[in-house]
């Protein structure tokens, strides 16, 4: 089976971001010049998805206007002969990508934020993307684990090695290695301390799943802090199903803390087309 759809939970509060968060997403702060969402939803189009879910929260409309036509801009900018930018604006959403939006009317967190998908998703395969976590990655780490499916037909969650000292910022797996990239995951444990982390394979914001996990959510109780968990669905999967982790060839920037989100910026903007040049004089001018 293919994957065809993906969820993207935009429905938290972004409490690490106030005040910036207060009154929009933090799925539409700007690295550079692109909103972080649209990062993640140019990374799901490029693995094949062509159905992109929104679960949002309190602060709805300024995703749906991003991804919606912006008629009076596209006609100013037509009139003004500005083509090229004419085109970043239309590019926002290809013709041929469907974008369905569905409330969480509250934060209970991300398992809740999934299970709001479900009878959008139904019964096939669907990725889940965590658009603060902003992935540079050549293939896209999606497209990565796209690949990995069509051979395994089972969830793939993205991992990567954390410092033992951060085990309780993640779902932490473990399990039998595969090969160097793929691990058969037995044990999954949401935000352990170093001393009770089964490893340091930290999952990011990038999952296949298979629908089954929706049943499996619904079965866990509130797990870590009172919230519905993603991990607590996928450990109650891994008892019925295979699960693999794929740790992604890539770089992650975690955009959820501020420290993460001004690499991402410092980084991107060194390599952007427009911006780079001057931006690396004006850092080396800074005598650090
Ligand atoms: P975080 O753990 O980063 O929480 O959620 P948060 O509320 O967004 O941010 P902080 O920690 O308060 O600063 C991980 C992802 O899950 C989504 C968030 O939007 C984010 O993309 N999420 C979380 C939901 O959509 N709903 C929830 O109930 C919880």
């Amino acid at each position: 089976m293919q994957v065809r759809k993906a969820i993207f939970p935009v429905a938290g509060l972004g409490t690490r971001f106030l005040p910036a968060t207060k009154a929009q997403p933090k799925e539409m702060l700007p690295v550079v010049d692109k909103p972080l969402i649209q990062y993640a939803v140019e990374e799901a189009y490029a693995a094949g998805m062509r159905e992109m879910i929104f679960v949002t929260g309190r602060h709805k409309r300024p995703i749906e206007d991003h991804f919606d036509m912006t008629f009076e801009l596209e006609v100013a900018l037509e009139q003004a002969g500005k083509n090229d930018l004419l085109e970043v604006v239309r590019s926002v959403k290809p013709s041929d990508m469907e974008c369905i939006y569905v409330r969480q009317a509250q934060a209970l967190g991300l398992g809740h934020a999934v299970l709001c998908g479900q009878r959008l998703v139904g019964a096939e395969p669907f990725a889940v993307l965590l658009a603060d976590d902003l992935m540079v990655a050549d293939p896209p780490v999606l497209k990565q684990m796209v690949d990995q499916f069509a051979h395994w037909q089972a969830s793939i969650l993205a991992v990567q090695e954390v410092p033992a000292e951060q085990t309780r910022r993640y779902g932490i797996v473990a399990g039998t290695p595969v090969d160097e990239r793929l691990v058969d995951v037995s044990r999954i444990v949401e935000k352990p301390a170093p001393e009770d982390a089964p490893s340091r394979l930290g999952v990011a914001g990038r999952y296949i799943l298979t629908p089954g996990v929706f049943r499996e959510i619904l079965a866990q109780p509130r797990g870590v802090g009172g919230e519905i968990q993603l991990t607590d669905g996928i450990s109650g999967l891994l008892r019925r199903e295979k699960v693999f982790a794929y740790r992604y060839e890539g770089r992650r920037y975690d955009c959820g803390s501020k420290e993460g989100f001004l690499e991402a910026n410092v980084e991107l903007a060194l390599a952007h087309p427009e911006v780079g040049t001057h931006f690396r004089n004006f850092l080396r001018s800074l005598e650090l």
